[in-house]
């Protein structure tokens, strides 16, 4: 089986809009210091590169959760991985995902992290494929809505693989 990546959305696209996001976002925590928490593997890329592009205060942390394994349909287990290094409470959270899907893993998520006591809890996705819901999530600053295909690239893999990409890719196997 042969695997092709063909661009959904290019470099130039993505970059631009996330240039959007982060001022958009940059002005609704004016004035707050903004606590960006990264859900591992996939929002990595797209969190260091709106972070660097919002100009009020920012800090980190990264957690990790996992519902897929090596398949690209969703298993509808949450499990955490790799919990916060630091505590939420009192802070102004942002959640930095790559992509809301069935939106169970973020749902699971954001109710989670809501029990923790945070001042504001948003969230802030690069990728929402709307299509695919399941479970209804509060999404609060979409880059891209997109249709059904699995796709790869700015963080995202197929089995591990593809997150390097500087644009988004649908994969298929021919
Ligand atoms: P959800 O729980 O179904 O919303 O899916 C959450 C996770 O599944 C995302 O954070 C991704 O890591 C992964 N995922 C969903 N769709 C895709 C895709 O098209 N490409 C790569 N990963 C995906
Ligand atoms: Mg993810």
């Amino acid at each position: 089986m042969a695997e092709s990546v063909k661009v959904l959305i290019s470099e130039e696209d993505v970059n631009s809009r996330i240039r959007a996001m982060a001022e958009e976002i940059t002005r609704d925590y004016a004035g707050k210091q903004i606590h960006m928490i990264c859900v591992l593997k996939g929002g990595s890329f797209f969190m260091c590169e709106l972070a660097k592009r919002i100009t009020t205060q920012v800090s980190i942390d990264f957690m990790s959760v996992s519902s897929y394994g090596s398949d690209t349909k969703s298993s509808g287990v949450v499990k955490i991985v790799k919990d916060l290094d630091e505590s939420i409470q009192g802070k102004d959270v942002l959640v930095v995902e790559d992509i809301v899907d069935s939106g169970r893993t973020l749902s699971y998520l954001m109710e989670m992290l809501r029990d923790r006591g945070p001042a504001s809890l948003r969230l802030c996705t690069l990728l929402d494929k709307p299509d695919r819901r399941v479970v209804d999530v509060d999404v609060n600053y979409t880059g891209f809505k997109i249709p059904d295909a699995y796709v790869v690239g700015y963080g995202l893999d197929y089995d591990q693989r593809y997150r390097n990409l500087p644009y988004i890719g649908v994969i298929s196997f021919d």
